[in-house]
């Protein structure tokens, strides 16, 4: 894969970036989300996780199933804020 492409579309953050953080020894989700921001625009991580996680797999040599997948705080799917306003309202 080209060094340029985009990974995390919400933060702007290429492969290249991920790769350099990888070889400087940050090999954890939530390590590089807190270097690159990844995993914390709009879509929290749906659109980029898992491509992290296969890269950080690639490059270290660790199954993805054994990778932390990282931290995901609510909501964890993106929903309208009237719903937290209104009370007894909405499901
Ligand atoms: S694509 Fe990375 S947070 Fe949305």
């Amino acid at each position: 894969m080209d060094d340029d492409i985009i990974i995390c579309r919400c933060e702007e953050v290429t492969l290249e970036e991920i790769r350099k953080c990888i070889e400087a020894g940050y090999a954890t989700f939530d390590e590089i989300k807190r270097l690159l921001r990844v995993g914390m625009g709009p879509c929290q991580g749906r659109g980029c996780r898992e491509i992290v996680l296969r890269e950080i797999s690639r490059a270290t040599g660790v199954p993805l199933e054994k990778l932390n997948p990282g931290t995901f705080r609510p909501p964890a799917k993106p929903i309208p804020l009237r719903l937290l306003t209104e009370e007894g309202e909405g499901d």
